[in-house]
């Protein structure tokens, strides 16, 4: 069996794509069993090792509200330690002011904020409303834009809530634009339960576009519960979206939202970019060794086809 698929260009599509890794965070934020700080370095070692250009490593956010990731600052400091500047520029998430100062005492210089696009989803993970969350967000971007860190700008459930049911995409435009007049460089729509199909897709990114929020802007954030991921993936890069969120072997689900399950899994991103001829400068062998060294850590096999297949 064949270590790369066939390279086989399909014309309209972009010529390079950026992949951002979330396996350290998204993948591990929902894991019961605790990871020692030091199996996380080694991930985030082995991810950008692998040629990743963005590994999100972990969370400033409440120790109380994802205990896995209650070791931030530790796992922090040690790859600042060993890192420098590489490790520095790793983004993380930071959801208010008080997540900020820890992020900033560390030096580092990329934090990523998480809206919700429905009104349940903002009370179940930030303890806020629809509108509230800005109230907690604003201050805290102010204070980034003005230490001259990146923010990302997360938006959840975008195609769908458990609670709420679908989602009109012009709710989700109007989140998304909040992030980007308060500051975010970049917006991520996030698919937290998987529920997206190929042409909602479509019409979120043509409903963004006409808000006058271009592809160059966005990303997507896809978990695979009804495998569906890739399909979407095809989709987005149909509608010029260039960056793509990703989780080394599958991980991932968040803690706060009922029957979120893995996100897509980063090798089966890298095979299907690859076959297509799309650069993303990621080395699929030294992702697939990181996820199955993981998933050895973990005690079960990883559920990406593509590790399957190679591990
Ligand atoms: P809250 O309880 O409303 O916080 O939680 P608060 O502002 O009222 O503060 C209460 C106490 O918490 C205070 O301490 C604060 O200092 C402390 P006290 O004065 O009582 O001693 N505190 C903190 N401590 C450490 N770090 C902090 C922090 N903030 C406050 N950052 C809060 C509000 C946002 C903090 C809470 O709801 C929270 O931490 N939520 C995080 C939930 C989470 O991480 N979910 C998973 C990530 S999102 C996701 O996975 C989706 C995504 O992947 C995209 C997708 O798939 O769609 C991104
Ligand atoms: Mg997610």
């Amino acid at each position: 069996m064949s270590e790369l698929p066939m390279v086989v260009p399909e014309p309209g599509l972009p010529e390079r794509v950026t992949i951002y890794e979330v396996g350290p965070r998204d993948g591990l934020q929902n894991e019961a069993s605790s990871v020692p700080t030091e199996v996380k370095a080694e991930f985030v070692r082995r991810l950008v090792a692998a040629g990743l250009p963005a590994v999100e490593a972990t969370s400033f956010v409440h120790p109380r509200w994802v205990p896995q990731l209650a070791d931030a600052a530790d796992l922090m400091s040690g790859l600042v330690a060993e890192l420098g500047d590489r490790a520095r520029a790793l983004p993380v998430l930071v959801p208010n002011e008080r997540g900020l100062d820890r992020a900033l005492e560390l030096g580092l210089r990329h934090v990523a904020v998480f809206a919700s696009a429905t009104e349940t989803f903002a009370s179940k993970n930030l303890n806020r409303g629809l509108e509230t969350q800005f109230e907690m967000f604003g201050p805290m971007m102010a204070r980034a834009r003005d230490a001259g860190v990146e923010v990302r700008g997360y938006v959840s459930m975008c195609f769908g809530d458990p609670w709420e049911g679908p989602v009109p995409v012009e709710q989700v435009v109007t989140v998304g634009r909040r992030l980007l007049d308060l500051g975010a460089g970049q917006l991520s729509l996030g698919d937290t339960i998987g529920v997206a199909t190929a042409g909602h897709v479509r019409a979120l990114v043509a409903a963004f576009g006409e808000a006058g929020v271009g592809p160059e802007r966005l990303a997507l954030h896809f978990h695979d519960t009804y495998g569906q991921a890739l399909t979407n993936v095809h989709a987005g890069l149909q509608a010029g979206v260039t960056t793509y969120d990703a989780s080394a072997g599958g991980l991932g689900g968040c803690p706060y939202a009922k029957s979120a399950t893995g996100n897509l899994a980063t090798e089966d991103l890298v095979w299907f970019l690859t076959g297509l001829g799309i650069e993303h400068g990621v080395d699929l062998s030294a992702v697939v060794g990181a996820s199955t060294w993981m998933a050895g850590h973990l005690g079960r096999p990883s559920p990406s086809a593509v590790v399957r297949a190679l591990g």
